[in-house]
């Protein structure tokens, strides 16, 4: 019997009711794992979709990232990582980050994405440069590396941007831990940040002019299953809280730019890396330019997104859930 492990235990983003009472029988399997039915993390309920889609011919099992083993990943024949690097380095540090990444490097199961690819992501800063030379517009950014920190070229950047506020955000960071905005800074700040940053345990950062239009209208986040756009929504941050509003909200013409780019982007890491199962690909705007505003660019990519079930109705995890399937077979 072939078995895939499903890599999970974030914590996040529990399902609504409405979803625990329309998948309730499926979903009782977490109790075995410990789960309470009143908070059902969405990888959990990735995870309790893919072990009903299998059936009893496919063996499903949790691996959980706060205690992964070797052993138990070599059990797997495929494994599905919801539960990414970040969150090894959010619970236990760059310690615990580099056993993760070992242990998925050397199980005998092909892990999607890849450790490769997980890599490439987590590490902004070659995922940003491989947009930059495959012709994708990215925010002019100053990647920074804080064991052999240029304090001039950081210099020289701040005053090439002209702007007053710039923003700082850890590779490994994520949800905007370690993310600071400063306001005409200094040598002085700059260095003592970078130096407390180092002693968290980062090793990379971006530095990125503060662009205040980035939150004014909204980012934009267009979701992918293999390949193909299932759902995108728009983030903006009031008061500290993130607020969402659905597909509707976007402007048609910007949406369908977007989109565009997100195909033929993932076409390229197709090419160049591998197909990935699912992702994330967010958008922002404008680059010196308020209107009309068409000039997004790409913030981020997520290869293993949160993805919050009411945003597709539990769609998604259905779609995401035969995916994983399929890749048992090829
Ligand atoms: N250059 C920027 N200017 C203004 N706001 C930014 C900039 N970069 C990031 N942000 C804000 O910070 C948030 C987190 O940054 P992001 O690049 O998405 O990293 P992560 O999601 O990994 O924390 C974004 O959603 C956006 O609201
Ligand atoms: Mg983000």
């Amino acid at each position: 019997m072939k078995t895939v492990g499903v890599l999970i235990g974030t914590e996040d983003e529990p399902v609504s009711l409405k979803y625990y009472r329309d998948n309730k029988d499926s979903l009782m399997i977490l109790k075995e794992y410990g789960y309470s039915m009143k908070y059902i993390p969405y990888d959990a309920a990735i995870f309790a979709e893919i072990k009903k889609q299998a059936g009893k011919k496919i063996d499903v099992i949790p691996l959980f990232g706060d205690d992964l083993n070797l052993e138990e990943c070599n059990l797997c024949d495929i494994i599905f990582c919801i539960y990414e690097s970040v969150y090894s380095f959010m619970d236990g540090g760059y310690e615990n980050y580099e056993r993760y990444m070992k242990i998925l490097k050397q199980t005998s199961a092909t892990v999607y994405p890849s450790p490769r690819m997980q890599d490439f992501i987590v590490q902004k800063h070659k995922y940003m440069k491989y947009l930059s030379k495959n012709n994708y517009t990215i925010t002019p950014t100053s990647y920074i590396n804080l064991d052999n920190i240029n304090i001039d070229r950081i210099g020289s950047f701040i005053r090439n941007m002209k702007g007053e506020k710039f923003a700082i955000k850890p590779e490994l960071g994520s949800f905007k831990k370690g993310f600071k905005i400063f306001t005409r800074p200094t040598r002085e700040t700059i260095q003592s940040y970078l130096q407390k940053m180092k002693q968290k345990g980062f090793q990379h950062l971006l530095l990125q002019e503060f662009i205040e239009e980035f939150n004014k209208f909204g980012e934009i986040k267009t979701y992918w299953i293999n390949n193909k756009n299932i759902y995108s929504y728009k983030q903006q941050w009031i008061k500290g809280e993130g607020t969402f509003s659905d597909e509707t909200t976007i402007d048609p013409d910007v949406l369908s730019e977007c989109l565009e780019i997100g195909k033929s982007l993932l076409k390229d890491i197709e090419r160049d890396h591998e197909k990935l199962i699912h992702c994330r690909i967010d958008f922002a705007c404008c680059l010196n330019n308020e209107k009309p505003c068409r000039d997004f660019f790409i913030n981020e990519i997520e290869i293993c997104p949160t993805i919050g079930e009411e945003e597709s109705g539990g769609e998604a995890y259905k779609l995401l859930a035969k995916q994983v399937l399929s890749r048992l077979q090829n």
